[in-house]
C-alpha cells in the first residue's frame, strides 16, 4: 500500500511510539486521525504532524477500552475523511505486580483484579473493539488497508506482568486471526513485538535498572521510538506481509 494519500488512526498518538509513528506516515503523506485521551499532548503531536507535511491531521478524544466511544470514533472518522486504509493498535498501559508475593513466609501482596483489569481492558480489549469497528468501516467503504497490533516482547511471559503479558500474546494472536478472517476483503493484518524503546513508559524506570537491563541486549542500546515507527510504515507498504509478528528488540530474549 502506497500510505501517500491514506487514511490511517493511531491509537495512544499522543506520546512515545504512537507520536513517532504518526511524525512518519506525516512524512509519507498519509491523513491520520490521531486518538488520544490526552488531548493537550495530542495537539502537539497533531502540530507536529502538520509541521512535517501530513495532508490532514484530526484529533479524537477517545478512551479505546470503551465501546460506545471506539463506534463513534469510527464513525466520524468515515464522516470526516470518507475513507479508511489503516490502523494501528498502539495505546497501552502497564500496572505491573507479582502474581502473588511472599516474604519469609507470609503473603505481602499480589495483583489485585483492577490491576489485571485495568490492562486487560486497554490492551485487549481496547484492540479487539478498535480493530473489529476498523475491520467494518474499511469494508463498508470498499478500502483495502491493514491492521498493525503492537505487541511486546513480554507476550512471551515477563516477571510481574503476568496482566500485560496475557493482553501482548493476545494482540498477537488476534493479529493472525484478523489475517484470516480479513483476507477476502483485500485487508491484511499484522503485529510488531518492541523489546525495550526509549519512551516515557521504559525511561521512567531507574538508571542503574535501566544499566542492566541494556547490558543483556545484544545490541547494548534501547531502541529509538523511530525504530518502531519504521516497522509500522514497512507492514503498512509490503502488501505480502500478513498474519506475523515483526520483533525489534535489537536481539533481546526474555
Ligand atoms: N516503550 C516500550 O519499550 C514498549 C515495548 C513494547 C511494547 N510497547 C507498547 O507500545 C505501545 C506504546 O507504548 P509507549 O511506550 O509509547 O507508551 P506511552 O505510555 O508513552 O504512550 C501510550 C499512550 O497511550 C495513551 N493511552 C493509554 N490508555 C489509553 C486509552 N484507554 N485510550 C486511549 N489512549 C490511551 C496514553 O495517553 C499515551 O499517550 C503500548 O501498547 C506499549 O505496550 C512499548
Amino acid at each position: 500500500m502506497n500510505l501517500a494519500g491514506k487514511t490511517v488512526v493511531i491509537t495512544g498518538a499522543a506520546r512515545g511510539l504512537g507520536a513517532a509513528m504518526a511524525k512518519r506516515l506525516a512524512i509519507a503523506g498519509s491523513q491520520l486521525a490521531l486518538v488520544d485521551m490526552d488531548r493537550d499532548a495530542l495537539m502537539s503531536t497533531a502540530e507536529e504532524c502538520e509541521r512535517a507535511g501530513s495532508r490532514e491531521v484530526r484529533t479524537y478524544k477517545v478512551n479505546v477500552a470503551r465501546e460506545a466511544e471506539v463506534e463513534s470514533l469510527f464513525d466520524s472518522v468515515s464522516a470526516d475523511f470518507g475513507a479508511l486504509h489503516g490502523l494501528v493498535n498502539n495505546a497501552g498501559i502497564t500496572r505491573d505486580a507479582f502474581t502473588v508475593k511472599f516474604k519469609d513466609g507470609e503473603q505481602v501482596s499480589k495483583m489485585t483484579l483492577d490491576q489485571w483489569q485495568a490492562v486487560i481492558d486497554v490492551n485487549l480489549t481496547g484492540v479487539f473493539l478498535c480493530g473489529r469497528e476498523a475491520a467494518a468501516k474499511m469494508i463498508n467503504l470498499k478500502c483495502q488497508g491493514c491492521i498493525i497490533n503492537i505487541s511486546s516482547i513480554s507476550r512471551f511471559g515477563n516477571m510481574g506482568q503476568a496482566n500485560y503479558s496475557a493482553a501482548k500474546a493476545g494482540v498477537e494472536a488476534m493479529a493472525v486471526v484478523w489475517a484470516k478472517e480479513l483476507a477476502r476483503y483485500g485487508i491484511r493484518a499484522a503485529s510488531i513485538a518492541p523489546g525495550f524503546i526509549g519512551t516515557e513508559m521504559v525511561m521512567a524506570i531507574k538508571p542503574e535498572a535501566r544499566g542492566k537491563l541494556t547490558a543483556n541486549i545484544p545490541a547494548q542500546r534501547i531502541g529509538e521510538p523511530d525504530e518502531i515507527a519504521q516497522t509500522v510504515q514497512f507492514i503498512f507498504e509490503n502488501d505480502y506481509i500478513s498474519g506475523r509478528c515483526i520483533d525489534v528488540d535489537g536481539g533481546l530474549r526474555l
